[in-house]
């Protein structure tokens, strides 16, 4: 891209989270699949997956984020995660905010937004899980970028209270933290929030 303008400075910059992602999402991907990404950022996944999907999506709540796909040629839309979205896709991308931020450490630049995950840093993480079953294909699949600093026990539960299924994709550590993708989707048999704990592993 040509010079950046100074809100396109505060779009995410693809780091260690974003490649990890990147990694699982190229081995996924299927020439059959309507894929979304969330989030895009500087739209690195949805650009290294273009060509491999049936058609790709970008969203984002900052406005930047999405001059930056479209420059790329890359479809839009501004969305709260799926809110809005009544199309089912087969292939769910997400790297969120995550880091656990008090109220005192918020700013009101973008870029807290690509990392502010609220107090424990799963706010964001749990109102995805909460949309995803209206929007995953009967068959789809979701990848999802957790970290070691959001609880991936808490994830975990939240997952099969809202009826999904998770694995293990991936997992990198880094000096802070341990990074995972899990793929999710909608599980086969339906569990509820007063067994949910016995299946935690
Ligand atoms: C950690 S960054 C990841 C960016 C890019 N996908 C990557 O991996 O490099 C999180 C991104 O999610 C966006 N985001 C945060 N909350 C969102 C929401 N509620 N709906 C859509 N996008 C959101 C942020 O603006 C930011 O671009």
């Amino acid at each position: 891209m040509e010079q950046e303008s100074k809100s396109e400075e505060e779009v995410y910059k693809p780091a260690e989270d974003t490649f990890l992602l990147l990694k699982v999402t190229l081995k996924e991907a299927k020439s059959c699949d309507k894929a979304i990404e969330i989030g895009c950022g500087r739209a690195l996944i949805s650009r290294e997956i273009a060509d491999k999907v049936k058609c790709i999506i970008a969203t984002d709540i900052n406005p930047s984020a999405l001059r930056i796909a479209k420059h790329y040629n890359i479809p839009t839309v501004m969305a709260d995660l799926l809110r809005g979205f009544k199309a089912k896709f087969d292939l769910i991308i997400f790297n969120p905010p995550y880091l656990p931020t008090a109220p005192e450490e918020k700013s009101r630049k973008w870029i807290n937004q690509a990392l502010d995950g609220g107090e424990n840093g799963r706010e964001t993480i749990f109102r995805f899980l909460e949309q995803i079953n209206e929007n995953l294909s009967p068959k789809g699949r979701s990848l999802l970028l957790i970290s070691s600093l959001s609880g991936m026990a808490e994830v975990k539960e939240k997952a099969i209270v809202e009826g999904l299924e998770i694995s293990e994709m991936a997992r990198a550590r880094y000096f802070f933290e341990e990074l995972y993708v899990i793929k999710i989707q909608i599980a086969k048999q339906k569990s509820n929030k007063y067994n949910a704990a016995k299946y935690i592993f």
